[in-house]
Parts: structure tokens; C-alpha cells; sequence
């Protein structure tokens, strides 16, 4: 059998990152995580979580983006780049590629995606704007001819389902509760664990080269009423359902203050538009998860919110 892709995690101490070193050590593969040196030596958390993936037989690497030889050290100890950066430096993974060329090693490069397809939403801004950073460095990878794959993960469980989208609710409502749109709309959500190995799976797969990674669990499938549903049924009770139409949505996103104008527009885009479903995919484009690997067992929405209940 061929040995498993070396990997380097850009971005590996972030909400997702870590995820990703962790299914990448799981599965076998020799795991670089590149971490910037002042981070590991001022964050207590993230200094912990350091040790971990040090005990996971994870390879420490120190660096920064804006550190072109740090970089350029870095991928020219793997096969595979992965990256979980986030905000303001998703327009800076124009350094990683140019880091990559100069290498001239790498196999596979996974930017930071892990939402919805950029190149076929509806968004508005301000997350048309977020999503269009993600389509610009797409189309820089393209232009270096870097093989890539795009994971496109769909919504995190642990961002919507513990609070079942209320803003600013740490636990799921069990009086009332808010549903964007009319609440009939299909979305995905996908548990953060089966996120990063379905993305670990896919980098050593001629499958995904050169394609987007859609994760679409058919039973993940689901409206935000199928999801209310599902939680008043574990909580044996039924809530009262207060319903934001489209306009009055858009009139919110316009009024709030970043971050919240973001999260209203991805949730506007995910929720309402059903970008996140409202298209088919092409053996030209694209591949699905849960269909190339069946042994997944995946975590379905049911499953995550037994443990809320
Ligand atoms: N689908 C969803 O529901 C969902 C939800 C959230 C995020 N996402 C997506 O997931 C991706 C990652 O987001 P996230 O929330 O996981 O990110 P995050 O928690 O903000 O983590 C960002 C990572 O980038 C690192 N970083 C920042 N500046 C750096 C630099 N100059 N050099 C090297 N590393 C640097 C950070 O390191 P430090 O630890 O040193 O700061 C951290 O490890 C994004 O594309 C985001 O849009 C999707």
C-alpha cells in the first residue's frame, strides 16, 4: 500500500484546525502542525492543546504566514497543505501558494474553505464579500496549476446546533424559539469530527483531485423546522415558533454590527437562499463525502442533539 501524505496543518491551533491535526494523527499520517511561536508560548489554552498534539506524535513547526521562509521550510517537509486559517488572513493564503510554487513539492493543497460552495451562492453582503475572498484565492490556485481540493463542509454542528441557531444562546431554547425564513428550507450540518476526516480521507484520494469535496450525509439533510422538530421531540414539548420573514432578515443584517451582520448574511445565505442545497453536483466539479466513504459512521444531527437534551 502507498504511505500515507505527509501533512502540514496551516492554521492548526484554530476551531477547525485542530480537528484536522487530529483526524490527520488518527488516520496515520505524519502531522506537521505550523504554529506561531507567540501563541504557543502566551496562550495557556492553546499552549495545552500544543502539548496534545505534541503527545499525538504531532510535528511542531514554528511560523507565520507573513514569514516567507518559515513557510517555504515548512512545506518542503510534506506532501499535503492544509489550510484552517480564518478572516483576515484567508486574502493572505496568497502567500501559502506562492510558498507552495517555490517549494515545488506539494501534491495537494486544501485552502481554507470548509463552508458552502463560494462559487454558487447567493449571499448578501457582508458575507458575499467573506465568501468572494474564498473564490479569489480558488481562482489563484487555479492560475499556479496547484492541485487542490476544495471542502466544502457545510454548516459545523457545534457552531449551529448547541444554541439551535438563536443568537447569542448557549443552550437549545425550550420555550421559544426564532426560525429564519420559513424554516423550509434544506440545509447541511456536519459534526466538526466527521468534517476532518472526511477532509483527511480525500487528500491521498485521486478522486478528490482537483475537485470540491461536497459533505452531504443524507441524514444531516434538513429543514431548520425538521431540526426544531426533532429537538421537541427529545425535550417532549412544543415551542413557540416566531418566524423572521426574507425582508425583514435582510433589514437585520443591514442593522447589525459586525460579526453578527456576517453570521445573520451566512445564515441568510444557508438558511433562506439554501445555497447550501439548491444545486446539483457534477462528476465535472465536484465529489461526495458520505458517498466515497460509507465506512464513515457518520454523527447525525439526531445523535448530536441527544446529547443537548
Ligand atoms: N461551516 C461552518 O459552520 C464554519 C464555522 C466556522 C468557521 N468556518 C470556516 O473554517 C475556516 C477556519 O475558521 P476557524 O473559525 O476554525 O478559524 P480560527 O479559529 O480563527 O483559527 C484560525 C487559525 O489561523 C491561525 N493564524 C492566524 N494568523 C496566522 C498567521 N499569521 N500565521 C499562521 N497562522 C495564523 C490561528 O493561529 P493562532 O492560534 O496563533 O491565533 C488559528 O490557528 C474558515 O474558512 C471559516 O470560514 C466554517
Amino acid at each position: 500500500m502507498a504511505e500515507k501524505s505527509k501533512i502540514l496543518v496551516i492554521g492548526a491551533t484554530g476551531y477547525i484546525g485542530k480537528f484536522i491535526v487530529d483526524a490527520s494523527a488518527k488516520l496515520g499520517h505524519p502531522t506537521f502542525a505550523f504554529v506561531r511561536e507567540s501563541t504557543a508560548s502566551s496562550n495557556p489554552e492553546k499552549s495545552k492543546l500544543i502539548q496534545s498534539f505534541k503527545s499525538s506524535g504531532v510535528t511542531l513547526i514554528y511560523g507565520d504566514i507573513h514569514d516567507h521562509e518559515s513557510l517555504v521550510k515548512a512545506i518542503k517537509q510534506v506532501d499535503v497543505v492544509i489550510s484552517t486559517v480564518a478572516g483576515l488572513q484567508l486574502p493572505d493564503q496568497v502567500k501559502i501558494i506562492a510558498a507552495i510554487k517555490e517549494a515545488g513539492n506539494v501534491k495537494r493543497f486544501l485552502p481554507s474553505e470548509f463552508g458552502t460552495d463560494v462559487d454558487r451562492v447567493h449571499p448578501v453582503e457582508p458575507a458575499a464579500s467573506n465568501f468572494g475572498l474564498k473564490a479569489k484565492i480558488r481562482r489563484a490556485i487555479e492560475a499556479e496549476e496547484i492541485p487542490y481540493t476544495y471542502v466544502v463542509s457545510n454548516g459545523f454542528a457545534g457552531y449551529f446546533l448547541p444554541s439551535l441557531g438563536q443568537p447569542n444562546a448557549q443552550v437549545p431554547p425550550r420555550d421559544k424559539v426564532v426560525i429564519l425564513g420559513d424554516g423550509n428550507t434544506k440545509a447541511i450540518i456536519v459534526a466538526e469530527e466527521d468534517v476532518a476526516t472526511y477532509t483527511i480521507k480525500a487528500v491521498d484520494d485521486p478522486r478528490t483531485l482537483n475537485k470540491i469535496l461536497y459533505m452531504r450525509p443524507s441524514a444531516n439533510i434538513l429543514s431548520f423546522n425538521e431540526i426544531v422538530a426533532l429537538w421537541e421531540k427529545k425535550i417532549a414539548k412544543t415551542l413557540e415558533k416566531i418566524y423572521v420573514p426574507e425582508s425583514q432578515l435582510l433589514k437585520n443584517i443591514e442593522d447589525a454590527s459586525p460579526p453578527m451582520n456576517l453570521i445573520l448574511a451566512v445564515c441568510h445565505s444557508a438558511l433562506v437562499k439554501g445555497d447550501a442545497t439548491n444545486f446539483e453536483i457534477e462528476a465535472s466539479f465536484g465529489v461526495e463525502a458520505s458517498q466515497l466513504y460509507p465506512e464513515v459512521k457518520y454523527i447525525t444531527v439526531d445523535q448530536f442533539l441527544d446529547k443537548l437534551a
